[in-house]
């Protein structure tokens, strides 16, 4: 039940603007091309419901007022009223998953991984409220998030963006992240979208855009379950999910997205499509337009090909494969959503309140990040009490991630895959910048076996290791190409396949780098604390054996302070894990072989 979206008075508002448009408008509406592919002339031409920004698209100089500039300018191109012409304001979209983490200078928060092992719902609706501010900064109304994937087979490349392994925890998230960024859908409100509707973390060999092979209760206990209470909470908007489920892709699912979605969960507002996935329907693009639409998508997220997709839909209506009722519907609920958002009386991006507003990456939205850096480390191992680090000792600082903010902060920031270096990220610091502020005598290693390590200069050694950013299934790990062609096989419809991360999750296989380098250190007799920055968990058991202390710290974003704040010991660590920590890659689901239990995570002292 959807309240919010359940007002008489908002739905005269909606029959009456509807009533007044052409099918050239309606289709409009339902149409979001990427922004470097649709002029503001366009907008108004072609009556454009929606410009994105895909991950890594940015305007200008990427700073919030250029962001604020572009806005507006399509902004007064949807507004301009004559005879051709409503004005109808559009909506621009964007990826803030982990914080409004495009733009330059955003406050970038820990990918969802670290957050689920912070078991904490109020803190999630803080990082939604300071990252809603930093949207709004941009102009922008509308983020692409939260994702509430289960993610069941952590070879996934999305596992970071998966709260847990389990449906409750996720679940447990989604109304503080909704509330959080939706508020009172008032002037300090963006529009949340919950994605990928459904099953995106529950595919084969955690394939991304793979099939998820179980029975409709399992769908619903696992990958639905978390659903219920985001749309309980108004959440405006749903993405429909790449993946395919027994077989049919959910793009063209008439069963997932109108009877389940609409009809059994009472979704009253609009679902919109991942980036070209009615592509994959068919290899008819044609075919495709008309399946996705009759199946209940009502907004296109078609980046490029958009005036394809415009033309496609109008024949469609004027042959009757796909019926006018249909296109009311979808055009009735991107109405409601920004009827009920109250788009139609803010004024043009420019004269916002937020808009390029100073608290963007300041103070107190990093205070909120680096709280949540230190709730979400998850201590594995503590050894000959190497932790807590003490302030006065001599610290060598080493490992390819130990300064570097673009390997801290993973895929989705400035960049779709991420960035490997310092500069891309401003604000915030990195891990080495961090332990910089708490112990002046600590020293930074460069040397990628940290040969300048010595027992007589160094007390102990703090060595950041770990994944390098990566985004969707270009961090798929597969064993070989063996997994797609059965995954091609089962899937009625066309794959997308990207080139994989990796062929093993073993980290020692593939990042040697890594075991070298702690293996270098230990062997001169110096204590080693281990910080892994990954995605997701990982077989580290000669790491481990090589490390007198061992942190998962996932992928904690811009602020790396909070990693020093636990590890010198002025906060204790209260991560669990929010996925079980496999010891070997071969079998990451037998718990026999589990390193780690679900749920695990030492205090300080060694105690659970
Ligand atoms: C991803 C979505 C994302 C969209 C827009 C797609 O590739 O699957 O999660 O929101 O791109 O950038």
């Amino acid at each position: 039940m959807n309240n919010t979206l359940q007002d008489p008075n908002l739905e005269a508002q909606v029959e009456a603007l509807l009533s007044h448009m052409s099918l050239e408008q309606k289709v409009g509406q339902m149409t979001q091309p990427e922004r470097m592919a649709c002029t503001p002339e366009d907008v108004k031409e072609f009556h454009i419901g929606s410009v994105l920004s895909g991950g890594g698209s940015c305007p200008g100089d990427n700073h919030p007022s250029d962001w604020v500039s572009m806005n507006d300018a399509y902004w007064m191109a949807s507004m301009e009223a004559d005879e051709d012409h409503l004005a109808i304001p559009l909506l621009y979209g964007v990826d803030a998953i982990h914080g409004n983490g495009n733009v330059l200078g955003a406050t970038v928060f820990p990918h969802n991984i670290g957050l689920g092992a912070a078991r904490d719902p109020d803190l999630i609706k803080r990082i939604a409220q300071a990252t809603a501010r930093e949207i709004l900064a941009t102009g922008v109304d509308w983020t692409f998030a939260p994702t509430l994937a289960v993610a069941r087979n952590i070879h996934w490349g999305r596992s970071y963006e998966s709260y847990s392994e389990d449906p409750t925890l996720v679940g447990s998230y989604a109304a503080p992240f909704v509330q959080g960024m939706q508020g009172d859908l008032g002037e300090d409100s963006v529009v949340a979208c919950v994605k990928h509707w459904v099953g995106d973390g529950g595919t084969t060999h955690g394939i991304d855009q793979g099939e998820t092979t179980v029975s409709l209760d399992e769908l619903q206990a696992t990958h639905i379950a978390p659903y219920r209470p985001a749309i309980d909470a108004g959440v405006l908007t749903v993405m429909a999910s790449f993946n395919s489920w027994n077989g049919d892709k959910c793009h063209g699912h008439h069963q997932l997205l109108t009877e389940v979605l609409k009809g059994e969960l009472g979704f009253e507002g609009f679902v919109i499509s991942d980036w070209d996935g009615i592509d994959y329907l068919s290899k008819s693009y044609y075919e495709a337009v008309g399946m996705s639409v009759n199946a209940g998508i009502d907004m296109f997220m078609v980046s490029v090909d958009w005036r394809q997709f415009i033309r496609h839909l109008t024949t469609h209506v004027e042959k009757g494969t796909v019926p006018m009722s249909r296109i009311d519907d979808a055009v009735r609920r991107i109405l409601r959503v920004k009827f009920a958002f109250g788009l139609f009386d803010k004024p043009r991006p420019l004269e916002r309140r937020w808009s390029a507003d100073k608290s963007f990456g300041g103070a107190e939205a990093r205070a909120v990040a680096r709280e949540a850096v230190r709730k979400s480390l998850v201590l594995l191992k503590n050894d000959n009490a190497a932790l807590p680090l003490k302030r006065e000792a001599r610290i060598l600082v080493a490992g390819k991630s130990a300064h570097n903010r673009g390997h801290q902060c993973g895929g989705f920031t400035i960049a779709w895959q991420g960035v490997e270096d310092n500069d891309s990220i401003q604000g915030g610091c990195s891990i080495w910048e961090g332990v910089q502020d708490f112990a002046p005598r600590a020293t930074l290693s460069v040397d990628p076996l940290a040969a300048d390590a010595d027992p007589a200069k160094h007390d102990i050694a703090l060595v950041v290791i770990g994944e390098r950013p990566y985004a969707e299934g270009m961090g798929d790990v597969r064993p070989g190409d063996n997994v797609i062609v059965e995954a091609g096989s089962q899937i009625r419809g066309e794959m997308k396949v990207l080139e994989p991360y990796g062929r093993t999750l073993e980290h020692a296989v593939a990042h040697p780098e890594d075991l070298a380098i702690l293996a270098s250190i230990a062997a001169k007799g110096i204590p080693v604390v281990a910080v892994l920055i990954s995605g997701r968990p990982l077989p580290v058991g000669p790491e481990l054996a090589a490390a007198d202390a061992f942190v998962a710290a996932w992928l904690p974003g811009s602020e790396g302070q909070g990693v020093s704040d636990v590890l010198f010991g002025d906060y204790d660590f209260q991560g669990c894990l929010s996925f079980a920590w496999p010891g070997d890659a071969s079998s990451i689901k037998d718990p026999a072989t589990m390193a780690f239990p679900y749920g695990f995570g030492l205090r300080m002292n060694g105690n659970p």
